[in-house]
């Protein structure tokens, strides 16, 4: 294990913290998903699959972005696309062509799109498509399954629900994934108010055998828009998303993070007659024009298109989980943690079982994963980078060095007292809701 110093990150996070809550911008990038003063809080640079800390610390990044960087960081195709753009300009004040480019492109790739409009966060794109649904149904309830932001009509579901109004959380109520029966409840419950079911199409769960296809059912039986939230499936499962790889097509589709290797951008698509509707409702902004992004979307797309990116990903997803499930098993932790998802997504993941608890495990993992070089949270997130024998013969030697500490770790009395830190805090269970919060009219008691 290479000696690790956190110094500079540790200066840094103390003289942020007096202007930027949290010192950080995403929870999730914060200093609340890291082992404290045994992990790197601040990046400085990136190039293909790894990057360095502020202390000059080196990482293959399995974290990437939270999932933007699907090429890999410094991207020459896209950075050679991004700057064409700069000499030219960044935002200006009409459209370009590249708007219609781009919205061409996610046309020809993706089942449910006829028509485009682009934003800059997947918030913005699962927002739109919601206020769409709404605006073309005349109705307010919203059913939802897996994660879709930061506003308020979803995260008023979650237990982080603080400064959303009771009205808005009145309106939102999950949906079990896997289980259409919960679905079917909802929308007998409130029959005629049901505007959008919107759902994560595939995660780390893969839908059950006709499970999408009841899903669709359901809607088309009650007059409801199915949106796909595609923000982590889209171009990583394939050019097309899940809709594609399932065969069953949404109304609406939400994109975003891979699509431009980083830039901010993201995209609803669907359907001719309801996208019509984006003329009547408000969805408009300063910079959901701004040309960098197109650009580098366009380049990203092209390249993850050409080099059979998806492909690439899944095979290289494969590798790590079989690997990574072997180790486990030698080092017989197999109790503590199990390998799961899909190939182009795999995870390790606490099982909450065994010698400690989950808080601990979670810790021990990422404390000892940084310690030989891998940044990594629960996901191997991917880029065609990684897919490279060197990075995954070394990620997976780094993987057996950190598992051997862990094992002996969660063999001693005390696995906790072997934290060099504050355990890691979960931001709540993101993708697990509250569960309906309506009490539909008709409903008893
Ligand atoms: C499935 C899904 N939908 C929507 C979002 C929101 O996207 P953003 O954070 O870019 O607003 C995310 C972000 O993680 C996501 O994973």
């Amino acid at each position: 294990m290479a000696d690790r110093i956190f110094d500079k990150s540790q200066a840094l996070y103390v003289r942020a913290l007096e202007t930027v809550p949290l010192a950080s911008q995403t929870f999730s990038k914060s200093a609340m998903q890291y082992v404290g003063g045994a992990s790197p809080l601040f990046l400085d640079r990136g190039d293909g699959c790894r990057v360095t800390d502020v202390d000059g610390n080196e990482y293959i990044d399995y974290v990437l972005g939270l999932l933007p960087v699907v090429l890999g960081y410094r991207d020459p195709d896209v950075d050679a696309a991004i700057r064409a753009q700069l000499d030219k300009g960044i935002s200006f004040s009409l459209a370009t062509e590249l708007e219609a480019e781009l919205a061409e492109r996610l046309v020809r790739l993706i089942p449910c799109a006829e028509m485009v409009r682009f934003g800059k966060n997947g918030s913005d794109a699962t927002s739109a498509a919601v206020r769409l649904a709404r605006a073309y149904t005349g109705r307010d309830r919203i059913a939802l399954a897996g994660y879709h932001g930061w506003h308020d009509w979803y995260i008023g579901t979650t237990a982080r629900h603080l400064g959303v109004p009771q009205a808005v959380r009145d309106l939102s109520s999950a949906f079990t994934f896997n289980d259409a029966d919960s679905l079917a409840s909802l929308l007998k419950a409130a029959p005629g108010e049901y505007a959008a079911v919107i759902m994560e199409p595939a995660g780390l769960d893969a839908p059950a055998p006709g499970f999408l296809e009841a899903i669709r059912a359901l809607c088309d039986e009650h007059g409801v828009v199915l949106v796909f939230d595609e923000i982590v499936t889209g171009f990583r499962i394939g050019m097309g998303g899940a809709q594609e790889a399932y065969g069953v097509t949404p109304d609406l589709a939400a994109f975003g993070k891979a699509m431009g290797n980083g830039m901010p951008i993201s995209a609803i698509v669907g359907r001719r007659d309801i996208m019509a509707f984006m003329d009547k409702i408000f969805f408009s902004g300063t910079f959901g024009g701004e040309a960098l992004s197109l650009a580098a979307s366009i380049a990203t797309l092209d390249k993850l298109e050409r080099d059979s990116g998806p492909a690439r990903i899944a095979a290289t997803g494969v590798k790590l989980r079989d690997g990574a499930a072997k180790i486990l098993k030698a080092h017989e932790i197999d109790a503590e943690y199990l390998t799961k998802g899909p190939d182009w997504l795999p995870a390790v993941l606490p099982t909450g079982e065994g010698r400690a608890d989950r808080t601990v495990t979670t810790s021990l993992l990422r404390q000892e994963l940084v310690a030989e070089g891998l940044l990594f949270m629960a996901t191997f997130n991917l880029s065609l980078a990684h897919d490279d024998p060197q990075v995954i013969g070394e990620t997976l030697a780094a993987f057996d060095r950190a598992m051997a500490r862990v094992a002996a770790a969660l063999r001693s009395n005390d696995p906790a007292a072997r934290l060099r830190g504050a355990p890691v805090e979960p931001v709540f269970q993101v993708r697990q809701n509250t569960g309906p919060i309506i009490k539909p009219k008709d409903a008893a008691e």
